[in-house]
């Protein structure tokens, strides 16, 4: 194992701590961008709150409004011109994982000359990473994205349908304030999507990642046994303050990379959800809980010992021997069935998704990424052919 690891953003965590914003605010700029999605922040109070907060530190705040779900260019667009017209010297995303997406590309385009889908059109012919960003706070209101804590972000192309992503330095926020509070209001399927989403960014590593890395197969799991412990909980009660907590906690930890550290590994389930989500525009989470189950079948023919192990570990299946195939298909079948209960959906048909467009889907996704044979980089790696069986396993 050879690997760099750093993370410097600094996490505030805990109940109530939204109101803080100010004060942590005012350490980093004084007139900020604050950048929300639909409104929720606005009916439950959570953005009047952090307002007045900001304001009673001396920070002014300009505010964008509207970031869809599925951020668009062009919201990216707007936030990064607001910006610069009013002289923001600091970027807040508050909501979701799109929001936040939004927010930490708005923070980079600010400065970054030219057209910013170039930052975002990953290993294409013009592209070309930001260096510098406006300093960038966090604020999620769901638990799911993981993109609180980490220098990603997700942004879709309106106008060619592509979703691509960006994964820059300047990226990471300066502080990501996660008070679980926030995520009282969330809904039952939201929050499941949510819990959806967190548990395929650790399958994601744990099954595509270089062999031998026996600590992080652990931290994966835990996540993953975590988030099946009290991902339900939450579900059932929303004002469930400890399950919110503990889904929270679960979430930053899956995706600030130290899951990930030294694992080396793609996340083909979610280069293929990416591509329904940009068509479709469905919640990121719910084409999750479909594409994951159906690559864990297409994958597991060919590297069963490794489903064995989910299987072993996290559902308690005692194996045959290490390459247990009825014991891997059991593992897969018993997640497929957790997700089904906390209410998230297994077949696309339930995405009122059908087999028009397969063989364009697998062809958006091995655009966005590919390796030198074409393919969709991953454990095994995926021709097109691939990628339109597993998508023909989940109709
Ligand atoms: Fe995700």
């Amino acid at each position: 194992m050879k690997f760099e690891f750093e993370n410097p953003t600094h996490l505030v965590f805990g109940a109530g701590r939204l109101s803080q914003i100010g004060e942590i605010v005012s350490k980093h700029g004084k007139k900020a961008l604050l950048v929300t999605g639909g409104g929720s922040v606005k009916r439950n109070r959570t953005f009047e709150r952090a307002v007045s907060s900001l304001n009673a530190a001396g920070v002014t705040v300009v505010e964008c409004s509207g970031v869809e779900p599925n951020p668009r260019l062009s919201s990216v667009m707007r936030g990064a011109e607001i910006a610069r017209n009013e002289g923001c010297d600091i970027v807040i995303g508050m909501g979701g994982g799109s929001t936040m997406d939004a927010a930490k590309v708005m923070a980079a385009a600010v400065n970054y000359e030219g057209d910013p889908w170039e930052m975002i059109a990953h290993g294409q012919s013009n592209w070309r990473l930001p260096t510098s960003a406006l300093p960038i706070i966090t604020v999620p209101t769901l638990a799911a994205t993981g993109s609180e804590m980490n220098g990603g972000a997700v942004i879709t192309n309106e106008k060619t349908t592509v979703k691509s992503f960006v994964i820059a330095k300047c990226l990471y926020p300066r502080v990501a304030i996660v008070d679980p509070e926030l995520t009282l209001s969330v809904p039952q399927d939201q929050t499941a999507f949510g819990i959806c989403d967190l548990i395929t960014h650790v399958t994601e590593s744990y099954f595509n990642g270089a062999d031998g890395t026996p600590l992080q197969d652990r931290f994966a799991e835990g996540v993953i046994l975590t988030a099946m412990e009290w991902g339900p909980k939450a579900v059932a009660d929303g004002n469930n303050l400890e399950a919110r907590a503990q889904v929270q906690w679960a979430s930053v930890v899956a995706l600030n990379g130290w899951v990930q550290v030294g694992t080396a590994g793609a996340f083909p389930v979610h280069m293929i959800e990416h591509v329904l989500s940009a068509h479709h525009d469905i919640a990121h989470g719910a084409g999750l809980s479909v594409v994951n189950p159906a690559w864990m079948r297409f994958a597991a023919q060919t590297r069963p010992a490794r489903f064995a192990q989910f299987a072993q570990r996290i559902f308690g299946l005692s194996l045959k021997h290490p390459d247990d195939r009825d014991a891997a298909m059991e593992g897969i079948d018993r997640f497929e069935a957790f997700l089904h209960s906390i209410g998230c959906p297994t077949r696309l048909s339930q995405l009122e998704i059908g087999d028009a467009l397969l063989e364009r889907y697998a062809q958006d996704t091995v655009h966005v990424i590919h390796d030198g044979e074409g393919r969709l980089p991953g454990r095994p790696p995926m021709s097109e052919k691939d990628i339109i069986e597993i998508l023909r396993s989940a109709l």
